[in-house]
């Protein structure tokens, strides 16, 4: 096992912790995890959703959460690599992406769309910058336009494969029946087309594969592919650190592997969540129209979706079980008790 170095930074464990909205990965896990080693991801999705204002006025509450959230992470962790998830297809990602970097991002890992304009948002900063891409046509376009435009390659690059949770940059088709040949191959490739720019830029481009892993041969599986790293996520909702409430846990301990399903989000993707009663409602037609638009996404209609994704998401994170979506990924269905941040992560590695 190497350390993870990106750009000047060294995780002495090859291990970056996926962020997760809402509410689920905020200062409390990506601290353990920075503590830990790992690099901690703290999630910006409606990240200001417990602040008095959020529903007045939910981008200066979120972007005010930023700085909060980064903060606490960083006295809880010193010295260690706190960075952001920001997805693309946030409403004023531009503000966000600047928000991370005044408040003092180690890194922002930036999916949900490919993240063109990251290199002008964070220009002249500290702040490391990472696409998530699904696919090797995704990696190549990406780095051909940021090489074009910013003469910039990536700082590192996170490959999520069909078995991640949360939005899947697949189709449903696709993220059901993938085979592991399959997109080991697609990794490979990734591997290869970001080489290309690591030997034009000299500079190391690690790249860590993301979705589905869950135990020490996963890693192992990941390393064997040519990964320098990994990204981990529904193996760290049923840590005590954790910022989701035990509620939340709790669907996990109780979900199979059954009840682990893919949905059409109102964004439009596909996504991984558990079929609670809220999906089985929602499969029987039953359309919650919006009380109140939280101004989440670019191009989402409230008057059309069937229901609003930030209220399904928030009530996943206050005890609302029976009226949430619960993201998860495809080996959630695993978790069989509450561990450590530190217990997951020496029983990935060690
Ligand atoms: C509950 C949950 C919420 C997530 N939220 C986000 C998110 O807000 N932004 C994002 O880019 N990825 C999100 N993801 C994806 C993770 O960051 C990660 O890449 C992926 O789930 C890795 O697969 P694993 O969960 O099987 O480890 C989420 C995943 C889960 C399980």
């Amino acid at each position: 096992m190497r350390p993870l170095k990106i750009g000047k930074l060294t995780a002495s464990v090859p291990l970056i912790q996926g962020g997760m909205g809402v509410g689920v990965s905020l200062s409390g896990l990506s601290s353990a995890v920075a503590n830990a080693g790992g690099v901690g991801i703290i999630s910006t999705a409606q990240i200001g959703f417990r602040e008095p204002d959020f529903d007045e006025h939910p981008l200066e509450a979120n972007l005010r959460a930023i700085g909060t959230e980064i903060d606490r992470a960083k006295k809880a962790a010193p010295g260690g690599i706190i960075g952001c998830n920001i997805m693309v297809a946030t409403r004023n990602y531009g503000e966000y992406v600047k928000a991370a970097v005044k408040a003092g991002a180690d890194l922002i890992i930036s999916g949900a769309g490919l993240p063109i304009r990251l290199p002008e948002l964070t220009a002249g900063s500290e702040t490391l910058i990472a696409p998530i891409v699904s696919s090797v046509k995704a990696a190549s376009v990406l780095c051909r336009m940021w090489d074009r435009k910013y003469r910039k390659a990536p700082d590192l690059v996170v490959v999520e494969g069909p078995k991640a949770g949360g939005h899947l940059g697949f189709t449903e088709d696709e993220a059901e029946n993938l085979t592991q040949e399959a997109y080991d191959e697609e990794i490979r490739r990734i591997i290869a087309e970001v080489k290309t720019y690591a030997d034009k830029y000299q500079q190391d481009i690690p790249v860590v594969t993301a979705g589905g892993i869950y135990g020490r041969e996963d890693v192992k599986h990941s390393f064997l592919l040519g990964a320098d790293g990994v990204q981990v996520a529904t193996r760290f909702v049923t840590t005590w650190e954790c910022d989701a409430p035990m509620s939340y846990k709790q669907a996990y301990l109780d979900a199979g592997q059954e009840d682990i399903v893919i949905v059409k989000s109102p964004v439009g993707m596909p996504g991984r969540a558990i079929r609670n009663k809220f999906i089985k409602d929602r499969e029987k037609g039953g359309r919650l129209p919006a009380v109140k638009c939280h101004q989440c996404i670019e191009h989402c209609r409230p008057a059309e979706i069937p229901y609003c994704i930030t209220d399904a998401l928030i009530h996943a994170v206050t005890d609302r079980t029976d009226e949430a979506l619960l993201f998860c990924g495809a080996n959630a269905w695993r978790s069989d008790r509450i561990e450590s941040v530190e217990d997951v992560v020496n029983s990935l590695f060690c």
